[in-house]
Order: C-alpha cells, then sequence, then structure tokens
C-alpha cells in the first residue's frame, strides 16, 4: 500500500480523465491524516483550483463556520477530500466518467484513513458514496451504515449560500453529526 505522500505525488501527476488537461493544480485533500471523520466534496472550483486546496472560496468558507459550530477544524481533526480532483470546466457537475475515473484516488484515501464516519456535501458526493437514489432534499441528515462506516450528508454550503432556507435543517443535522462523532469517534474531539 502506497503511503499518503506517495499517493499524493502520484495523484498530482494523473492524467486518467480530460479535466487533467484544463487544471491549474490537482487538489488531493486537506486536514489530518490521522483524522477519523472524512468530508467529501463533489470537485474543485476556480479557487480551489487556484490554491490546490478543497473549499477556500465562499463555499469554502461557510463551510469552516459550519464545521466550527461542532468543534471541527480542517486543519486539527478532519480529513476533507472531493469525489473529482480536478476542476470541472465552468465548474459543471463532473461526468461519469470523469467520478469512475478518478474514484480510486478517493478509495485509496478511505484505505489510508479508514475514516468511522463520513460526511457527503452535497448530492454529487452522497449519489456516488451512498448510493443513486439519494435525495438530498428527502436524505440529508440520515444514517447510512457501508461496511461498518456512517455515512451522512449535508446541503453543499455552495446550496446553503443559494438558498439560505436550508440552514435551519442544515443546523440540526450537524448537531447530529456531533452526537454520532462523540459516540463513534470521540478522539475526534482531543485532536490538536
Ligand atoms: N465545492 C466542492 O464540492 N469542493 C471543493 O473543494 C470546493 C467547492
Ligand atoms: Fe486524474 Fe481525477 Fe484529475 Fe481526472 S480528475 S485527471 S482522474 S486526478
Amino acid at each position: 500500500m502506497l503511503s499518503w505522500d506517495e499517493l499524493e505525488n502520484a495523484c498530482k501527476s494523473c492524467t486518467k480523465c480530460a479535466l487533467y488537461e484544463t487544471r491549474t493544480n490537482v487538489v488531493f485533500g486537506v486536514g489530518n491524516r490521522g483524522a477519523e471523520v472524512l468530508f467529501v466534496g463533489e470537485g474543485p472550483g476556480e479557487q480551489e483550483d487556484l490554491k490546490a486546496e478543497p473549499f477556500v472560496g465562499r463555499a469554502g468558507k461557510l463551510l469552516d463556520d459550519m464545521l466550527k459550530i461542532i468543534g471541527l477544524d480542517r486543519t486539527k481533526n478532519i480529513y476533507i477530500a472531493n469525489i473529482v480532483k480536478c476542476r470541472p470546466p465552468k465548474n459543471r457537475d463532473p461526468l461519469n466518467a470523469e467520478q469512475d475515473a478518478c474514484i480510486d484516488w478517493l478509495r485509496a484515501q478511505f484505505r489510508l484513513l479508514r475514516p468511522k464516519i463520513v460526511v457527503c456535501l452535497g448530492r454529487i458526493a452522497a449519489g456516488r458514496l451512498i448510493g443513486e437514489d439519494f435525495k438530498i432534499t428527502r436524505d440529508h441528515g440520515k444514517w447510512y451504515d457501508k461496511d461498518g462506516i456512517k455515512f451522512m450528508a449535508l446541503y453543499h454550503p455552495a446550496a446553503l449560500l443559494r438558498d439560505p432556507g436550508r440552514r435551519p435543517e442544515t443546523f440540526v443535522d450537524l448537531k447530529e453529526l456531533e452526537r454520532m462523532i462523540r459516540e463513534l469517534a470521540p478522539g475526534t474531539y482531543l485532536m490538536s
């Protein structure tokens, strides 16, 4: 099995799908490589492509605020990655073929991290990791068990920027996530 650094270096020169032609940087992931809680978004946007870090634009700022509410911090006690590691042009949804090409990188990140809890950010990540018939408006905040790992989805922070009316539901989901972290991954709150 590759080490984290070996995996990251290999990923950074990936040309497995056409997104490599238009990217500035591969956005591998950020956070604590020993975290028990993994967040997964859909793919890099413009700022992420420029800075080689997930969730650093406006939606990323909101994500950091959401994390803070329940004592999480991308530099300390979680890991954040995306379904596709290179920016889709004009921020379109990543094509199924691109997701298929890229998913092995995320699988390798799963094998290294062995998370206890996975939080999908938005419908693309949830559809891919929880199931094709996942409906974000109906199924956000619910727990799904897969191979002993708990999965849930939150509204994507970009969706919350467009539709602030969904924020109260997201607050409820975040508190439920905190409850589950305290139950299954309490070490999360001891990492610094
Ligand atoms: N949206 C995502 O899904 N991922 C990012 O990294 C940034 C924005
Ligand atoms: Fe490789 Fe994924 Fe980038 Fe496509 S999106 S080139 S599969 S790292």
